[in-house]
């Protein structure tokens, strides 16, 4: 039987090319597009080496409206669209504010567009717990109320999940799309192929911590130890990434047999939180390497703490973290030293 195609938009990415990993390994056939701007065809060898075959791909800017139409009409017969691809940046959202929006709501609308034209219904949406702000109460509910947020970047988020709201209402909309918020992914897939890659200086916690350990970077800042958490540093709810691409597969199937909602969201994080403290502390635990930090002042826009709570993505998308954190980061330790450190 033939597999059922669906697209995936920045599919050489981090988070993107786990799930495509895990998409092929459950029957489906995914279909990636790419522009390579926050991301590296290794990623696509990796994710060949680990399936034993190439998965379709397309260099192309999902602004491009002509490209995504010869895509499409290409491919024929997709039947639903996981969108990763946006820029991600917290700090660089401040500094480029034009180039987040132009880029991440642009490219959701061209996506929409060319999705009506070919009569493509489902569409799986990379949201963030960013969307929440700052809340008032812990852990996070979907229905929690979304506050003004922290930067451009968090901004983009909440209006393409508007946009989504709105074109899925219309009342000759065709649109059935999965709003998946995620917490903080971390960790790599299991054979050490695939992995978080950051362009420079990494921004993120962990890639951080693991270049640290490598010797690449000489130590961490913890970024403040004043907040009002119980050891001070700020607290995350760390979900591993193969966790999460499964989420996106289960998310897909449900948008295919049409259990869905027109529109239905979803946390995915594992409902637990640790500080920036306890991930050194596990981080060490879990590989042996003894971490070399120092204490820094508070970064601009974190936010102080956030979980999740996943009742619902339990309940509903069968969604389950099968790993700890010290797991999550020892294979993210394992991915760090496939790279040569
Ligand atoms: N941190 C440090 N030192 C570092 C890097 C990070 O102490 O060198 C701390 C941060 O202050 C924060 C925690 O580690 O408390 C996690 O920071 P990350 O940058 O890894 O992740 P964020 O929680 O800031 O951001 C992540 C995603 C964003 C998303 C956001 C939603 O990277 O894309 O979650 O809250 F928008």
């Amino acid at each position: 039987m033939d597999r059922i195609k669906i697209l995936v938009t920045g599919g050489a990415g981090y988070i993107g090319s786990h799930a495509v990993v895990e998409l092929y390994e459950a029957g489906f056939q995914p279909v990636i597009i790419d522009n390579f701007v926050n991301s590296q065809e290794s990623a696509l060898r990796g994710v060949e080496e680990i399936l034993g075959v190439k998965v379709p791909f397309h260099r192309i800017d999902c602004n491009d409206l002509e490209a995504m139409r010869a895509v499409f009409a290409e491919e024929g017969s997709l039947r639903g669209v996981i969108h990763f691809a946006a820029y991600k940046a917290v700090g660089e959202s401040v500094q480029k504010p034009l180039e987040y929006y132009q880029n991440n709501v642009g490219s959701l609308l061209t996506l929409l567009q060319v999705m009506r034209e070919f009569g493509v219904e489902a569409l799986v949406f990379s949201s963030s717990c960013t969307v929440y702000g700052v809340p008032d109460a812990l852990p996070v509910t979907e229905q929690t109320p979304t506050k003004k947020a922290n930067s451009p970047y968090g901004a983009t988020k909440q209006m393409c999940e508007d946009i989504l709201r709105d074109v899925a209402a219309a009342p000759d909309a065709s649109l059935r799309t999965i709003l998946l918020r995620y917490f903080n992914p971390i960790g790599a897939h299991p054979s050490a192929k695939i992995g978080e890659l950051p362009l420079g200086v990494p921004q993120n916690l962990i890639p951080y911590v693991t270049q640290t350990a490598a010797g690449i970077r000489e130590k961490l800042t913890i970024y403040g130890n004043t907040y009002d958490t119980p050891d001070g540093t700020n607290i995350r709810d760390y979900v591993h990434v193969v966790d999460l691409a499964k989420a996106h597969v289960v998310a897909v199937q449900r948008l295919l047999d049409a259990q869905a909602e027109r529109v239905e969201t979803f946390n995915v994080g594992t409902g637990r939180g640790n500080s920036v403290l306890e991930v050194v502390q596990a981080f060490e635990r879990a590989t042996g390497q003894k971490l070399n930090y120092v204490i820094g002042p508070p970064r601009a826009g974190d936010v102080p703490a956030i979980y999740a709570d996943v009742t619902k993505s339990t309940q509903e998308l069968h969604f389950q973290t099968t790993s700890t954190l010290e797991e999550a980061l020892s294979s993210a330790w394992k991915w760090q030293l496939s790279l040569g450190a």
